[in-house]
């Protein structure tokens, strides 16, 4: 049987893609592998929102070209695509730059993976494939149930693509496209093949997810919060999360929805990116800290546990260091969960790259570090505040040792747990004892008494 190397670069709409990828060449006779060393083919799905992580492509290539000719020695052939948004920005200059290459496909296009595989492997040249965005969804196959369940008992799924915000540092308009909705029906076929095959929890995702505007069986727009209420009353479906939000686009509907469901976990990604409006603006990020400020009142006063994470860029060009305190004190009042936080880095073709106002490298890594270790206090401190307290955990897979299970928390931290005959798929209530830098550890709870119903423990 042939072998196909998945390697998965960036968000979690890569890892999505990626699996629907793995789905394409199963059809076509291909398992997937690990490594590699002994793929036949080897499709690497990237990533351009930074430089570094377009630059990965490249090193990576380089190893490819010579585990291809090693390979070719022995007599056997290695067909090498690039996928993802390096593939979607650069094109035929990818083949160009890495002969090695034989394909190159976009985020839109990857449906088309056998034909043009054939074609590169036939015509012994490189091939690339035109950007037909979302036309993938309506001919992608459906993966089997042994397919779903190997991927595990939680599972994402794609309602929404592309970006009509432009951000100015952002390349994800241009590698993406423009923001489009899929069908709330074709979502609603996926989340129950998902379900059928065993899945609990659904992250429903999107480059601007809570844009989502798709047409309803109903013949109505649905908003994301019509979507979520749907997905909340298919049996089965334990717990719903969905991401990336944009500040501008939490409506009232789905800020309400979070009161109302309890399979809505009480977890939000609402990147802020900067605490200075002037920064801000120049980002054409479309509003204020203190319109940040007021949102997440309003998220919380809708669902008081609700735990925050957020991204952040540092050294955006212009960014001066009383901007700098300003993005500090913001992240300190708000007190995150969990952040993820980046250099600014400078996107071709992106209209902030043209700045003449760059900050000095130097600059920027003192700014991270600072930034860091203040992100990285607040999610210790929210970790810390929840030892002790009884919280419901899904069941994910054994742990690192007999005895144990890994799951997540509403709050998505990691968590091992002992004391559970449980599955994965199973929800159980379990006391936090305490933690560890990157996970908590708990017990199975004598009872559930004084647990906050945080999930339906169906
Ligand atoms: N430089 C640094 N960080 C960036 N991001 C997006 N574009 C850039 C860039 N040019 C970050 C933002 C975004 C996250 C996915 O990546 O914080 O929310
Ligand atoms: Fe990029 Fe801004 Fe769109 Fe997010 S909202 S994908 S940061 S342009």
């Amino acid at each position: 049987m042939k072998k196909a190397f998945i390697k998965s670069y960036g968000c979690q709409m890569n890892v999505y893609d990626s699996g629907r990828m793995a789905d394409v060449v199963a059809e076509q006779g291909y398992a997937e592998t690990g490594s590699a060393d002994d793929a036949d083919l080897v499709i690497l799905n990237t990533c351009h929102i930074r430089e570094r992580a377009a630059e990965k492509v490249y090193s990576e290539l380089g190893r490819l070209r010579e585990l291809k000719a090693e390979r070719a020695e022995a007599g056997q052939e290695t067909t090498i695509v690039v996928a993802g948004c390096v593939a979607q920005a650069e094109g035929r200059e990818i083949i160009r730059r890495a002969p090695a290459v034989d394909v190159v496909v976009g985020p839109g296009s990857y449906h088309r993976l056998p034909d043009l595989v054939r074609e590169a492997q036939a015509a012994r040249k490189g091939v690339d494939a035109e950007f037909d965005q979302f036309e993938k969804f309506a001919t992608l196959p459906r993966p089997s149930a042994s397919r779903i369940r190997s991927r595990g008992v939680s599972a994402f799924v794609t309602v929404q693509e592309g970006c009509d915000k432009f951000c100015s540092f952002c390349v994800v308009p241009y590698t993406r496209g423009a923001e489009l909705s899929r069908p709330a029906s074709a979502i609603l076929d996926e989340a129950r093949a998902l379900l059928e095959a065993g899945v609990r929890e659904i992250t429903v995702i999107g480059q601007n997810v809570n844009a989502y505007h798709g047409d309803g069986p109903d013949g109505r727009v649905w908003s994301l919060a019509r979507l979520v209420r749907t997905l909340a009353e298919m049996p089965g479906l334990a717990r719903i999360r969905y991401t990336t939000s944009h500040p501008r686009d939490m409506a009232d509907d789905l800020i309400a929805a979070h009161a109302e469901l309890p399979a809505l976990m009480p977890y939000l990604h609402l990147p802020v990116q900067a605490g200075a409006d002037r920064v801000l603006k120049a980002m054409n990020r479309r509003h204020t800290a203190d319109e940040y400020r007021r949102l997440i009142e309003r998220i919380r006063s809708s669902r008081p546990d609700i735990a925050l994470s957020s991204d952040f860029i540092v050294g955006f060009p212009g960014e001066t260091d009383g901007e700098f305190e300003d993005t500090l004190r913001l992240a300190a009042e708000i007190g995150f969960a969990a952040s993820f936080s980046f250099k600014y880095s400078p996107r071709p073709g992106t209209p902030a790259a043209d700045n003449t106002d760059q900050v000095p490298e130097a600059v920027k890594d003192e700014r991270l570090q600072r930034l860091q270790a203040q992100l990285e206090a607040d999610r210790q401190a929210f970790n810390g505040g929840t030892v002790g307290r009884v919280l419901y955990v899904l069941i994910e897979k054994p742990g690192r040792h007999p005895g144990q299970l890994n799951g997540k928390t509403p709050y998505l931290q990691q968590v091992q747990v002992t004391g559970a005959a449980a599955q994965p798929g199973d929800v159980v209530s379990v006391r936090i004892t305490g933690t560890a830098p990157n996970s908590l550890f708990a017990e199975v709870a004598e009872s559930a008494g004084n647990a906050a119903p945080l999930v339906a423990a169906a």
